[in-house]
């Protein structure tokens, strides 16, 4: 099996600025990629506030993401709010080489 089964290439490490987030589809599903410190991190593209896809676009901090829209602030690694409770999907990453692979299951919203 290989060691990159169900996980979907997103970009190469040298496409991303450092604390930029970038958007993606990948299986219909809305994702943002930031890369902080040299790391990097796959989470949902939504805001689960209202619903905006403009977490890509989030002024990044601490290795936290702030929603451009009202300032609900998520951590990268867990995709929780600051405050602790749960905010954004993250998505497990592997790099190879300078790629970036996420695997991104698809969500359905119901909503
Ligand atoms: S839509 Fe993200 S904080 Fe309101």
């Amino acid at each position: 099996m290989s060691e990159l089964e169900n996980y979907s290439f997103i970009c190469k490490t040298s496409e991303l600025k450092d604390s930029k987030g970038k958007r993606f589809i990948i299986n219909n599903t809305d994702i943002a990629v930031f890369k902080v410190n040299g790391k990097i991190y796959v989470v949902s593209n939504i805001c689960p506030h209202q619903h905006a896809s403009n977490i890509y676009e989030g002024f990044v901090e601490d290795e936290c993401v702030v929603c451009p829209l009202h300032g609900w602030t998520f951590r990268l690694e867990t995709g929780n709010l600051t405050g602790g409770s749960r905010g954004l999907d993250t998505y497990p990453v592997k790099i190879i080489d300078d790629k970036i692979f996420a695997f991104v299951k698809e969500k359905k919203f119901n909503w």
